[in-house]
């Protein structure tokens, strides 16, 4: 078995380490902190205790994996290793360190990747003497969970390193996507109206949280509404990645983020995990009841939509990815019920391209022009599928 290198022992790294040492491999975590190398030992120990009590794993499978996971502060330590995934913090010089540091001490083989959920893969590629092997290799939290996994090829990369990547990784269960080295990749480029478009029609007064999330929820079928999803992922990070995106895409009003959102990050109203956010999560606080008027949760179900689909159709268009990865990534990356592209042909391409023409005429913002592909398929009456 290929011995997998995972440099920085955090939240993905650990969760990173569980996945490919459940699958048979020997793991060597590297962190320069020793607290959180004894942190992710523990973590990892925590969620295998919970799957054996779940009856999911014996006692002995769980101990053998965690004992084919070494921990160490050495990057040397990386030597023997075929694939190493880079998990520290998001920050482009310190990933180029890593990156340098890895490559001298690893083979000319080895495929040294990085876990980056924004930053450029072929910039990190920039400083190496040997970009050829250098990818995104983008997992999903929790990385045990999340069965999508994006494969970012940098400009540098060569694609015999890319098919082995993902044959590994598909090895691992995952279902693997291609995606160009662009801001977001696929799913956090292609969800953000997901939130956008549902904070803007709360800043206007069209509806409240509650309703919203009822009209994606129920009438959509998504598994949580907007803001119950911003709430669970944390505004903290949901807007950072927001906000990254839209100074990537060099401030495109696509992208733009919201103030409201803005502020409840500004008071630390994070979500879940502070225990206020859109809603309220403190003991004795009682959920607002939406308003289920089925005109207006389907005027919002397909506002929100058509901007979802919008933002698919255009991801294809500019060959950020294929139809199919497009619609893989947001079924199995993000769970929505159907994808976009398939979602697209069901609604009928022709009443999208009325939609968004409605909304770019009556809001006079760019935010709401219409892919050239989705107007395209419209004229010559195609579907997607
Ligand atoms: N958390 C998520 O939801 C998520 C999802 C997908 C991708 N990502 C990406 O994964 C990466 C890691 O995220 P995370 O949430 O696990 O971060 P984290 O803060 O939980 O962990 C980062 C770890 O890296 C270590 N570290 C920092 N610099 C290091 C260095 N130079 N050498 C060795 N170790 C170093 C830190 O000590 C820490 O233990 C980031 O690039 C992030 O954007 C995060």
């Amino acid at each position: 078995m290929e011995i997998i290198g995972i440099l920085g022992a955090g939240a993905m790294g650990s969760g990173i380490a569980q996945v490919a040492a459940s699958c048979g491999h020997e793991v060597v975590v590297c962190d320069n902190l020793t607290p959180a190398l004894s942190k992710a030992g523990k973590r990892i120990q925590a969620t295998l205790k919970t799957l054996v009590e779940k009856g999911k794993m014996t006692d002995g499978d769980a101990y053998s994996l965690f004992s084919r996971i070494r921990f160490t502060d050495h990057t040397s330590d990386f030597r023997d290793c075929t694939l190493v995934i880079e998990a520290i913090v998001e920050d482009i010089e310190q990933k180029q360190i890593a990156f340098k540091s890895i490559e001298a001490i690893v083979g000319p083989e080895t495929i040294i990747a990085s876990n980056t959920s924004s930053l450029s893969v072929s910039a990190m590629g920039a400083q190496m003497q040997h970009p050829e092997r250098i990818m995104g290799i983008h997992f999903f939290n929790p990385a045990p969970l999340m069965r999508l996994v994006e494969i970012i090829p940098a400009l540098q990369t060569e694609a015999r390193f890319v098919e082995k990547a993902r044959k590994l990784i598909n090895c691992w269960g995952k279902t693997t996507v291609i995606a160009k080295d662009t801001p977001g990749f696929i799913v956090n480029r292609v969800a953000r109206p997901y939130y956008g478009e549902a904070l803007r029609m709360l800043d206007e007064g069209i509806a409240d949280a509650a309703t919203i999330d009822w009209a994606m929820r129920d009438l959509g079928g998504f598994r949580m509404g907007p803001f119950e999803l911003m709430d669970f992922i944390g505004n903290d990070i949901n807007y950072t990645v927001t906000e990254t995106v839209f100074t990537s895409f060099y401030y495109d009003p696509r992208y733009k983020p919201s103030f409201t959102q803005k502020r409840l990050v500004d008071a630390h109203y994070f979500g879940q995990k502070t225990g206020r956010g859109f809603y309220d999560y403190r003991e004795g606080a009682v959920k607002p009841e939406p308003t289920k008027d089925q005109a207006l949760g389907k005027q919002i179900l397909t506002r929100i939509l058509c901007m979802l689909i919008n933002e698919a159709a255009d991801a294809l268009y500019l060959r950020i990815a294929t139809r199919d990865d497009i619609d893989l990534a947001m079924t199995q990356g993000v769970n929505y019920p159907k994808g976009l592209l398939a979602w697209a042909d069901d609604l009928g391409i022709e009443n999208i391209v009325s939609q968004l023409d409605w909304l770019h005429a009556e809001y006079c913002d760019d935010r709401y022009r219409c892919c050239r592909l989705l107007r395209i398929m419209a004229r010559e009456k195609r579907t997607f599928y």
